[in-house]
């Protein structure tokens, strides 16, 4: 994992103000087409470095349209996606994955009946050969690792040899968002996170969001509760009838305005 983006060993000012610049992605003229339905009709949107980016928008907007595209799970009909200034052809999860994109998706993918660090190191388990033959888990390693993890997202669960289905679903999230952060993730992209979370939990998961951004991740993350997004995110994205209204700086706007945009269509 590295999150150490924020705290990389310094560069010459102008170099580093080049970096800043350039948006860790940039989406442009995003056109997708369902049947004679254009539920997105040229989107441009750029995501920052080190930013928690709200898209929303009315029911059928093209919220979560744009954000597959984005990771990779349906093609647009037309536009380009570039990360850190190259253009990438995102076709497939996997392709997004690489680029450092990764989705939370409301289902999670955990698996019930694995405990914590089955679950985070799902699909890429550390092992060994005995005698150069049989394979054989490193359990032991693998709870380290995920120890260490979640030490270093200061995520603090009481039983990791549990199953994850004993956990609530805060919890859940939690093992869900640290698994996302194994590999060199850049942007999380999360669909309504919060929306099957009571009060509390919903809060942890803002607080955790917020502590990775901190440490140099980007979000992207589609909510209708306006009082999550005036509260976590750096800047708001509003969609409507498959255009973009307009990005604004959270601290520059307020909910009303917000609102205006999503009914009205315009800032
Ligand atoms: N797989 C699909 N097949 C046909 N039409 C689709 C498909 N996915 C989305 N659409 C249409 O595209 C438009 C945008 O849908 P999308 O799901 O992106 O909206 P949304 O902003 O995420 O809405 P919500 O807030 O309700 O989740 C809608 O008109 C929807 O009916
Ligand atoms: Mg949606």
């Amino acid at each position: 994992m590295t999150l150490a983006l924020a705290t990389e060993p310094t560069q010459a000012p102008a170099t580093q103000a080049t970096a800043i610049q350039t948006p860790l992605l940039q989406a442009s003229d995003i056109v997708k087409t369902f049947g004679g339905n254009k539920a997105l009709a040229g989107v441009s949107l750029d995501v920052r470095h080190n930013e928690v980016l709200a898209l929303v928008g009315d029911n059928g907007a093209g919220k979560s349209t744009l954000v597959k595209i984005l990771s990779g799970a349906e093609t647009p009909d037309s536009g380009a996606i570039a990360i850190e200034g190259r253009t990438h052809h995102i076709a497939s999860p996997q392709d997004a994955l690489a680029a450092g994109i990764a989705t939370l998706h409301q289902h999670l993918g955990l698996v019930d009946c694995f405990n914590v660090p089955q679950n985070v190191f799902l699909g890429r388990e550390l092992s060994t050969r005995v005698l150069g033959l049989f394979p054989r888990l490193l359990h032991a390693r693998m709870l380290q690792e995920t120890r260490r993890l979640l030490a270093e997202l200061d995520i603090r669960l009481p039983h990791l040899d549990r199953p994850v289905s004993t956990m609530s679903g805060g919890q859940r999230q939690a093992v869900a968002i640290s698994r996302l952060l194994l590999g060199d993730t850049r942007l999380i992209i999360m669909d309504e996170p919060m929306a099957a979370l009571g009060v509390n939990e919903g809060q942890k998961v803002l607080d955790l969001i917020q502590r990775l951004a901190a440490k140099g991740i980007s979000f992207l993350i589609i909510s209708h509760n306006l009082e999550h997004v005036m509260s976590i995110s750096s800047r708001v994205a509003v969609l409507k009838n498959g255009r973009l209204v307009g990005a604004v700086d959270t601290n520059k706007t307020s909910r009303q305005d917000i609102t205006s945009m999503i009914v009205h269509g315009r800032t």
